[in-house]
């Protein structure tokens, strides 16, 4: 991490952060960000990512640490000199000012001459389709307009790196889409570095190049979205990043890339031990309801358990059928709607098998 870090864009090393001299809200954060990146701090509120952004945008100091941007440390350096581009969720445009206005104010800050402020101006509002709106306050906007013009105003003076916290939080879903979509091509097209924070993981997943899940203070992974969902480091990556279903149990032996677990419901499955300790530890082993299938016919390696359905949903695309399988009546299995697709009814004995690789030992 710290060789990584050197030549990082945007660095945060051993970062801790306490508000009241006690408790520490960030635990020893470590990320390493290179040049035109996408990342994403996804987690639970409460676990520390608005801080994150608050230290690495200047509003707040780290109580332990240093932040880096381009390798120098950025402790000492105003908010307005670090060139960076913010976006909120409450979208905070000044309300008394035009939609122009509003943008001219971070050029005006940092002293760009009327002629150029108008023609950076104009881009900017064009980049977000709001090129007929500089005369409007904030009130005569819709919500997604808002968001639109705060996004502007975070790009008009052409930053390298640009924070967003929340920023379609408070837009409904198919506004949220369009905008998820519009910010991500923006990103790309100027080839700036987003720090980009969220709450909800499909956002964190379609949006980024790199998605760091927070939990407590801590980045429990930091990975691009398909390794972060096809191979989640540990139980809470697991439960966070899409649907799984956990089954608990006791490691009866660990060898090399294959463990044994008995689960508490007595039987005994093989799977892939990825953060379990040694014989006699317990585990929560882990299977994603689409790497499971009805009767079968994966090989030898595969498993097989007995199950009862206990409740069959049609979506469409997808059947979602809810089991009871090894002491667990939450066990979902999702199968592609196909011709020859069976619907299960409730009650029915099934049987249901996954490849030992698809099941993840993980902590307890
Ligand atoms: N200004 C503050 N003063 C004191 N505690 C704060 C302050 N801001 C955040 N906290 C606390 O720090 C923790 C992390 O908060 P935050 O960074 O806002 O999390 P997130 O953005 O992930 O929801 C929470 O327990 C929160 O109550
Ligand atoms: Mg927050």
């Amino acid at each position: 991490m710290t060789e990584a870090a050197s030549d990082a864009f945007v660095a945060f090393e051993r970062v801790q952060k306490s508000y009241d001299g006690e408790t520490l809200v960030v635990k020893d954060l470590n990320l390493a960000m290179p040049k035109g990146e996408f990342l994403t701090m996804l987690g639970p509120s409460g676990s520390g990512k608005t801080t994150c952004l608050m230290m690495l945008a200047g509003f707040e100091t780290a109580t332990h640490g240093e932040i880096k941007l381009e390798g120098k440390p950025i402790n000492n350096i105003p908010p307005h000199k670090r060139g960076i581009g913010m976006v909120f969720q409450n979208y905070a445009l000044f309300p008394h000012m035009t939609v122009a206005e509003n943008l001219a104010f971070p050029l005006e800050v940092r002293k760009i001459g009327k002629s150029e402020r108008e023609e950076k101006i104009k881009r900017a509002l064009d980049m977000v389709q709001m090129g007929h709106f500089g005369g409007r306050r904030p009130a005569q906007l819709s919500g997604g307009q808002q968001q639109r013009i705060a996004l502007a105003r975070a790009l008009v003076f052409e930053p390298e790196l640009v924070l967003m916290d929340e920023p379609l939080g408070a837009l409904d879903k198919q506004l949220r889409e369009t905008l998820q979509f519009e910010i991500t091509r923006l990103a790309h097209d100027l080839g700036i570095t987003v720090v980009y924070v969220t709450h909800d993981q499909t956002e964190a997943l379609t949006m980024s190049d790199r998605v760091a899940v927070f939990d407590d203070g801590r980045i429990q992974q930091l990975a691009p979205p398909d390794e972060l969902y096809e191979a989640p480091r540990n139980s809470f990556v697991a439960q966070f990043i899409g649907e799984n279903n956990t089954l608990e149990g006791t490691l009866e032996r660990v060898e090399g890339e294959r463990c044994t677990v008995r689960l508490d419901s007595g039987e005994v499955i093989d799977a892939k031990p990825v953060n379990v300790g040694k014989a006699g530890e317990r585990t929560k082993v882990s299977i994603r309801p689409e790497r499971v299938e009805f009767d079968p016919e994966l090989g030898p390696d595969a498993h097989t358990l007995k199950a009862e359905v206990r409740e069959f949903i049609y979506m469409g695309d997808t059947f979602r059928t809810r089991l009871s399988v090894a002491g667990n009546d939450d066990f979902i299995v999702k199968t592609r709607n196909r011709a020859d697709q069976v619907r299960l009814t409730p009650g029915q004995s099934v049987t249901i098998g996954w490849l030992p690789q698809d099941c993840r030992a993980l902590d307890a």
